[in-house]
């Protein structure tokens, strides 16, 4: 599978020049001229699929609770941030494909609803997606999540994504059938670099807000990176292949 990655992902859609996870979030990163964006993506009480980060709605929204135990009539009219609402999957999946951008679904599960976020989420991303030049991009800390996608949409790409990077991610990427490595980027090891280096896999890192560290990480191999600091990085625009 051809794989074209943009070298910048706006990380929760608008990085912190926005409120995160929200349709304004993912409007201001295409036009500031980013070609991608990530957005973390987790069920409502309701098991419809909601952009969020959080488990509870505390942090990023004025309501209270858990994302998995309220209903869509309480969750879509919450303000996630400069009065903008937690969007449905579905838009924001339908403005990514308006806009030409690439989307990273980083599918969220809530604790205990793996199998059952995963579900949902690579049906629908499969028939959302369904013959568009740009193909979205999974990726979880989950590798049950991941599991469901690859047998329920093999054909949409997978990240496999971790914090620190294990001894036996290649194992686990092979199993998974994933086609890039996301780690976090200040644990990233030069063996780790070497090990995908060595097989052709795009590692992408993050949240890489600082132009020095960005610089570091490419000369090292790097082909990826998410950013809050939307406003630091709009001018590269350059991509990489495999
Ligand atoms: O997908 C990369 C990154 O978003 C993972 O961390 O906590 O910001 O979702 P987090
Ligand atoms: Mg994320």
């Amino acid at each position: 599978m051809q794989l074209t990655l943009p070298r910048w992902f706006a990380h929760r859609g608008g990085g912190s020049l926005a409120p995160e996870n929200t349709l304004a979030g993912i409007r201001l990163a295409a036009s500031l001229g980013y070609k991608a964006v990530e957005f973390d993506v987790m069920l409502s009480g309701d098991g419809t699929p909601v952009l969020i980060h959080d488990e509870t709605l505390e942090r990023t929204t004025n309501g209270s609770g858990s994302v998995s135990a309220t209903p869509d009539s309480e969750l879509f009219v919450l303000d996630a941030g400069g009065g903008e609402p937690i969007p449905n999957f579905v838009e924001a999946a339908a403005l990514c494909c308006q806009l030409g951008l690439l989307a990273n679904i980083e599918i969220k599960p809530a604790a205990g609803y793996e199998i059952e976020t995963a579900t949902r989420v690579a049906v629908l991303a499969a028939n959302l997606w369904r013959d568009t030049a740009i193909q979205p991009l999974i990726s979880s800390f989950s590798l049950e999540v991941l599991e469901v996608a690859r047998d329920l949409a093999p054909q949409i790409p997978r990240g496999i994504l971790f914090e620190a990077v294990p001894r036996d991610w290649l194992v686990e990427m092979k199993r998974l059938q994933a086609l890039t490595l996301h780690c976090c980027a200040d644990l990233l090891t030069d063996a780790v670099l070497d090990q995908a280096a060595a097989l052709h896999i795009p590692v992408l890192c993050y949240t890489v807000n600082s132009p020095t560290q960005a610089k570091i990480l490419l000369q090292r191999g790097v082909a990826a990176m998410f950013t809050d600091r939307l406003d630091l990085f709009a001018d590269e625009t350059s991509t990489y292949k495999r």
